[in-house]
């Protein structure tokens, strides 16, 4: 497969070396420093910040629009994708939770009405952001991590106003992976008053976070809800097995490998079940979902075959057209999108590790920590991340697992169940029903709520 070749044509680097250097210069991109950040209205900022040689990323704050409260009496929510290489400032903030959707019409159920948002395409390469050198590209979660403390130092220097609002973290997929690790290296740098910032927890969303327990967890999930006969579940029971033994060796590409061989057994035998939400197939969601969600995997593939298609992704057309316009300081030979699948493929010896002991060691550093999962997400399905939980070592988690779930109804006069939810100490779980792998697009309401409890606004 040859990626870069559609990349090339995504992303023509026709910019005259003269004309790009001046550039370069006046965007202050070798400095080191925040690059710019022109105000369009009051209420939002963004720029670009060098994190490390040839790395630039973007970000994107938006200050809390709500009637009742200025944004000071509110939290401060850093959105992280998921990938490695979806984009924060696109797919999170337009298609999901911030103020306007994708046709750009107010979004009923954003999150700034409860919050500050701070969108960050990372890795770098992800969205907006961009590496100007193919060595640049994080290849392990610790450049992921200390990249973002890098940007989270700058960005509460910058912006002394947040330095003691409540700071979140929400996370979706991969996100979620790198969430557990920028969250344990905050406490850290907080601690040694190295980031002025006030931490209040973390969120983990659908998280990527023992890559393996969902893989062990596809068949049984599947079989249980009448998507795979016994022959297919010994099938892809068989692939998963294969999975589980290259990361008992320690062989994480191999490994990688096998899991995108894993999900293709599925896909032959479950009539191409949608991996995002097992009952909505071909819908619109899905197919951006697949595109720029989870996998880049499936990007690349998808690149290869429908590179038309792509290019006329919505989200895409909206991010590289009226968006791109507007933000003024996108460089070009920066496309939205047009090094993802880049990033997902350097980061391809990280993607199957766990990063169960990081969520311990945050449980253990007294770090308020959520897990929320999707009833109806099979990539990462709700018995796996119950299965890496029941891992943790935590000396609290006896407690936790001997209490019983409490309904949420998001809607109080609507007897139906929104979800489940359990939390003990620092810990809390919430199961969100006929959610998929991206909550806030298939039940926004129930997501705004959660947010809203999590935060301690309920
Ligand atoms: C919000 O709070 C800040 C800081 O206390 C203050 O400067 C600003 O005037 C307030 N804005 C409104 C609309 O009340
Ligand atoms: C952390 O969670 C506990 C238990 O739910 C809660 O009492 C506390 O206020 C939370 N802290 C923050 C900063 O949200
Ligand atoms: C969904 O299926 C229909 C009919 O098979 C097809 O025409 C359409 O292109 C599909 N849409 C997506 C988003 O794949």
């Amino acid at each position: 497969m040859h990626p870069e070749v559609f990349i090339m044509e995504l992303a023509p680097r026709s910019c005259p070396v003269p004309l790009l250097l001046l550039l370069l210069l006046l965007l202050g991109l070798s400095t080191g420093a925040v690059i710019s950040q022109p105000k369009e209205k009051s209420n939002e900022v963004w720029g670009y910040l060098t994190v490390r040689k040839d790395a630039h990323m973007f970000w994107w704050l938006y200050y809390a629009a709500s009637s009742y409260k200025n944004f000071t009496e509110l939290p401060l929510i850093m959105w992280l994708q998921g990938g490695p290489g979806g984009s924060s400032t696109g797919f999170g903030n337009f298609e999901e939770i911030g103020p306007l959707d994708r046709n750009l019409q107010p979004r009923k159920t954003t999150w700034l009405q409860s919050a500050s948002l701070l969108f960050v395409d990372n890795p770098v390469g992800a969205g907006f952001s961009y590496v100007d050198k193919a060595d640049a590209y994080a290849k392990d979660l610790a450049t992921v991590t200390s990249d973002m403390m890098f940007l989270l130092k700058v960005f509460f220097d910058d912006h002394k106003e947040f330095q003691n609002i409540p700071f979140y973290i929400f996370s979706e997929s991969y996100g979620g992976k790198m969430a557990a690790g920028i969250a344990l290296e905050l406490q850290k740098a907080i601690q040694q008053r190295a980031i002025q910032c006030n931490f209040a927890g973390v969120a983990l969303g659908d998280a990527w976070i023992s890559p393996i327990n969902s893989v062990l967890s596809w068949g049984p999930f599947l079989y249980s809800v009448s998507l795979l006969d016994d022959q297919g579940l010994a099938e892809v029971s068989q692939a998963a097995e294969e999975v589980l033994d290259a990361l008992n060796k320690g062989l994480y590409q191999k490994a990688t490998r096998l899991w995108e061989k894993t999900e293709m057994v599925i896909q032959q035998n479950t009539d191409e079940v949608n991996f995002y939400n097992i009952l909505t197939k071909n819908s619109s969601m899905s197919a951006v979902a697949s595109r720029l969600g989870f996998t880049q995997i499936h990007l690349v593939h998808l690149f290869q075959r429908h590179v038309r298609r792509l290019q006329q992704d919505p989200l895409s057309q909206l991010m590289n057209g009226p968006i791109r316009k507007k933000l003024r300081i996108i460089p070009d030979v920066c496309t939205w999108g047009g090094q993802a699948s880049f990033v997902f493929l350097n980061m391809e010896g990280d993607f199957m590790k766990p990063v169960v002991s990081i969520v311990d060691e945050l449980l253990e550093a007294g770090v308020n920590v959520t897990v929320y999962n999707g009833q109806l997400d099979l990539i990462v399905d709700t018995m796996g991340q119950e299965s890496w939980m029941r891992e943790l070592k935590w000396k609290e988690l006896p407690k936790f697992n001997q209490l019983k779930w409490k309904p949420l109804h998001s809607d109080p006069k609507s007897s139906e169940t929104s979800a489940f939810v359990k939390s003990y100490k620092n810990l809390a779980f919430y199961w969100i029903l006929r959610a998929g792998h991206m909550v806030p697009s298939d039940q926004p309401e129930t997501a705004l709520k959660m947010m809203r409890l999590v935060t301690q606004q309920e």
